[in-house]
């Protein structure tokens, strides 16, 4: 995350830099443009060259290393908490039965993949079209959001399609544009124009990777919401939050161009509220899932307390048996009645109107057990 802002802050500053110079007035002929700034008391001025200046001064200062840091120290984060942890992390028994193995090379493969598919369509015909391109790029990380939810938890899917949509946005800085203004700063030192193509391409990827930076920053906290990647249709939710971030980040891009628009911002705004509402916690009775022998019969508490044992306490103990998780996580100890009863409504959340808990269905817990308990919690009051 804080690599990340520190990327994605400065390329947002270049972005503002680009639509607001002043291009027109009292410039010098190499100049493309100028700016004044206010910032933290100071006053700051700033130019832009058409090309590059006659000397490069010595310090120059690039712009590459928020970038790389974002992805080491993301692929470290995915290593450690999710293929470290396979087991539980990548793998719901309720959706998929794989092995560690199997997971993580589902993951792993689906980031290589998808690099290089989106690397070969950059270089085929289809940029020249670059709606078409948005269009197919869309309809492919909504294929791959579907086909990993298939396969792996819901938490580790959206996980997998930030850390994809993050691969391509660093190495698109990697490959393409750092060598780019490598060979620009190299051919202005022998005072050559150099190859105007190569700063075509790296605009372009510029471009793509201004247009993923609002979904790449939701995935990355996307696992503070259980309500998104707990829903039934999680792909479906994400993608519809990709395009929101899409959409928006657009708005922003036309608005700094001076274009006008009066869709795009109330279109996407809906598309917002229209997942909020669609991914409302809808509570399970026995009735919406075709149950009739649960009825309303509430369990006894005797039996609430053996199943909270049998699908909760590995983990969410004072002395937890897990070989995972040694403290409970997040502190969260369901070991007395007192102390399911402080908790009933975020049990409730987790394991009864949807079903992030047990991490991993490590414990087979069945939908007539959520309902069960859901109508027992509710009854608690
Ligand atoms: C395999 C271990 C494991 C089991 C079993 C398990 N949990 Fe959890 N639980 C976790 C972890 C890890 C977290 C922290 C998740 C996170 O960081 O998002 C957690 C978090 C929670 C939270 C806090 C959620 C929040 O963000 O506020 C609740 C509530 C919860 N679990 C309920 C349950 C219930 C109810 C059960 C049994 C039906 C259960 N858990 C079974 C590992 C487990």
């Amino acid at each position: 995350m804080i690599t990340g802002i520190a990327w994605i802050g400065a390329s947002f500053y270049f972005n503002f830099l680009e639509n607001s110079l002043n291009r027109t007035q009292n410039l010098r002929e190499e100049l493309a443009g100028n700016l004044w700034a206010v910032h933290g008391g100071g006053f700051y001025y700033l130019e832009k060259y058409k090309h590059s200046p006659k000397v490069i001064p010595k310090d120059l200062h690039w712009f590459k290393w928020e970038a790389y840091f974002t992805l080491l120290s993301g692929l470290t984060l995915l290593a450690v908490v999710y293929y470290y942890n396979a087991s539980i992390y990548m793998i719901d028994s309720s959706i998929a039965q794989l092995s560690s193995v199997q997971a993580i090379a589902i993951g792993v493969g689906t980031i290589v993949v998808s690099w290089v598919v989106y690397d070969l369509m950059c270089k085929s015909a289809l940029v020249k079209n670059m709606k078409l391109f948005a269009l197919i790029g869309f309809i492919l990380v909504a294929g791959i959001s579907y086909g990993l939810s298939l396969f792996l938890s819901a938490r580790a899917a959206y996980i997998h399609i930030g850390a994809l949509i993050g691969t391509i946005m660093v190495l698109n800085v990697f490959f393409v544009i750092i060598p780019s203004q490598k060979s620009m700063v190299n051919s202005a030192k022998k005072g050559e124009l150099g190859d105007p193509t190569l700063g075509k391409k790296s605009l372009m990827r510029s471009i793509h990777n201004n247009y993923m930076t609002l979904p790449v920053l939701f995935i990355m906290i996307s696992n503070h919401f259980p309500s998104t990647f707990g829903n039934d249709n999680s792909w479906l939710v994400l993608s519809a939050l990709i395009l929101v971030g899409v959409g928006v980040r657009h708005w922003f891009n036309l608005k700094g161009k001076g274009v006008k628009n009066y869709w795009l911002l109330p279109v996407s705004i809906a598309l917002l509220i229209a997942v909020v509402i669609y991914t409302m916690p809808k509570v399970k009775s026995p009735s919406n899932l075709g149950m009739t022998d649960v009825k309303s019969t509430v369990i006894s508490d005797h039996k609430a307390m053996q199943m909270i044992e049998k699908h909760c306490l590995s983990c969410h103990s004072v002395t937890p048996t897990s070989s995972i998780f040694s403290s409970a996580p997040k502190g969260m100890m369901f070991d007395s009645f007192s102390s399911i009863k402080t908790n009933a409504e975020l049990i409730k959340a987790q394991a009864v109107n949807s079903q992030i808990m047990p991490l991993g269905n490590t414990t087979n817990m069945r939908d007539k057990e959520r309902v069960e308990l859901g109508l027992w919690l509710g009854n608690l009051k």
